[in-house]
């Protein structure tokens, strides 16, 4: 199976990885894995692909997220060795031990103690798919910030030669919830187990993870150019929504608006779902003519060198909420409202929480206003959670019942969906949680309904006069 694998990534033709906008300076990438290698006992082994992009001509080879959260590497066939601490750093956290906020930090410059793969040179593929790093490159070092790259074929060696030192090496386990992991987890760990059979293979997802769910500055600032591009994508959307339009017209505008700004992809499939369409969380067929009297769900978020906004605005097709509609707008807007009132450090966004969660607050917010059409209460229509992390991942790392810390971006998402009405409504943010409480970065865009209206109307004022 892993020489299958091999096979199929290293020959088959490859789009090009898309060229995020911006990266990281190296030393942070390097602060990253040294901050990691103290929590572990034996050398980390990745691999930098995914597998997933020989399925189809339309994919674009996104890098493995944790990899590239570690190394800011964007191309595909690349491995990651990190050599364990010296053994007098052993009085620092050990894998399963505290979470990255207890993690001291640990000085990267202290010589190689890692070594970055790269495929080798090859005109013949770059004919094809344009030029690549290759570890012969002369300033592949200061590019790359490793001190050594080598030759991807010369890491297995290097894995044998450790596991004759280190009894366990760490990798990312594939994730059972997820069908049994994906293919390329699943790849890596059969690869180990023939490269290095007596080494216990451990895994050090969680440590990763735990590292990326608190954002640096850099990170943060990434965010925030993909928020501001989503927010000037709903505002073209607020201004071009009107009855007779398709749901795939609305997407394609918001779209430009990021590429035009700036983003290299989106952060996610568009959604825009109109009428019935509304009431399905990720609808992404975006084939409806949006008629009048639609209610209309934009879920829409552009991705900035990685990093992925996650923003929905709900507008009313025709410009005017009917008073029903509004009604629900106002509550999933109370409920947003009264959840982000309570945010600071220490809450939690957990479904079955105590007097700390978020999510508790905004459900009974929900649950406490309004009805449906047979006099019920609201909640059982709030069909998923508050929030969750964004980051590299539009659902970024990040346990809903663990207490927010600063650094943290997550989504602020209460909705209301009744398909006996063909009425959906979502509000989206993206907030950072702050050492007193937090930020809501997606201010600039209108969630007062009074607000939307006067865009859209002024939109539609304009469209008008403009007639010719
Ligand atoms: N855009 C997907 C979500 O809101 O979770
Ligand atoms: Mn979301
Ligand atoms: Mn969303």
């Amino acid at each position: 199976m892993a020489a299958l694998f091999f096979a199929t990534t290293l020959t088959a033709p490859q789009a090009n990885a898309q060229q995020r906008r911006e990266r990281e300076p190296n030393i942070i990438y390097a602060e990253r894995r040294a901050q990691l290698v103290a929590q572990a006992d034996g050398p980390i082994i990745l691999w930098g692909f995914t597998g997933r992009e020989e399925v189809s001509q339309a994919y674009v080879f996104a890098q493995e997220e944790n990899f590239y959260y570690l190394t800011g590497h964007n191309e595909e066939g690349a491995g990651l060795i990190i050599f364990p601490a010296p053994k007098h750093d052993n009085a620092l956290p050990t894998v399963g031990g505290p979470r990255s906020s207890a993690a001291p930090r640990v000085d990267a410059s202290s010589g190689p103690r890692e070594i970055l793969f790269l495929p080798t040179k090859d005109p013949a593929k770059e004919k094809w798919n344009g030029v690549r790093m290759a570890p012969t490159d002369p300033d592949i070092t200061t590019r790359t910030g490793f001190a050594i790259v080598k030759p991807f074929a010369e890491m297995r060696a290097e894995v044998e030669k450790l596991a004759k030192t280190f009894p366990a090496v760490y990798t990312i386990l594939p994730y059972e919830k997820e069908l049994g992991g994906y293919p390329h987890e699943k790849a890596v760990v059969d690869w180990l187990q023939v490269a290095a059979p007596q080494a216990k293979v451990k895994d050090i997802r969680q440590n990763i993870y735990a590292l990326r769910e608190i954002k640096s500055p850099g990170e943060i600032a990434f965010l925030q150019k993909a928020i501001e591009l989503s927010l000037d994508a709903q505002l073209e959307a607020m201004k071009m929504m009107r009855p007779g339009i398709y749901e795939y017209q609305i997407a394609a505008k918001m779209v430009e608006v990021h590429a035009m700004g700036g983003s290299e992809a989106e952060g996610y499939a568009p959604i825009v779902g109109a009428g019935p369409n509304s009431v399905a969380l990720h609808y992404d067929k975006l084939s409806r003519k949006i008629e009048d009297g639609d209610i209309v769900v934009l879920d829409v978020g552009a991705q900035y060198s990685g990093y992925s906004a996650d923003i929905t605005r709900t507008l009313p097709a025709n410009g005017k909420f009917s008073a029903r509609q509004r009604e629900i707008y106002d509550i999933v807007l109370g409920a947003q409202n009264a959840a982000m009132a309570t945010l600071k450090p220490g809450v939690d966004l957990c479904k079955k929480g105590g007097h700390h969660s978020a999510y508790n607050v905004s459900y009974d917010y929900i649950n406490s206003h309004g009805k449906d059409l047979h006099g019920k209460s609201l909640g059982q229509y709030y069909i998923h959670g508050l929030g969750h992390d964004i980051g590299l991942d539009v659902h970024d790392p990040g346990e809903y019942c663990q207490p927010l810390q600063p650094g943290m971006v997550v989504t602020m998402e209460p909705g209301i969906y009744i398909p006996e009405e063909n009425l959906g409504v979502r509000i989206e943010d993206d907030v950072l949680i702050t050492p007193d409480g937090y930020k809501l970065l997606s201010e600039r865009l209108p969630r007062d309904p009074e607000q939307i209206e006067k865009i859209m109307a002024d939109a539609a004022k304009d469209r008008t006069t403009n007639k010719p």
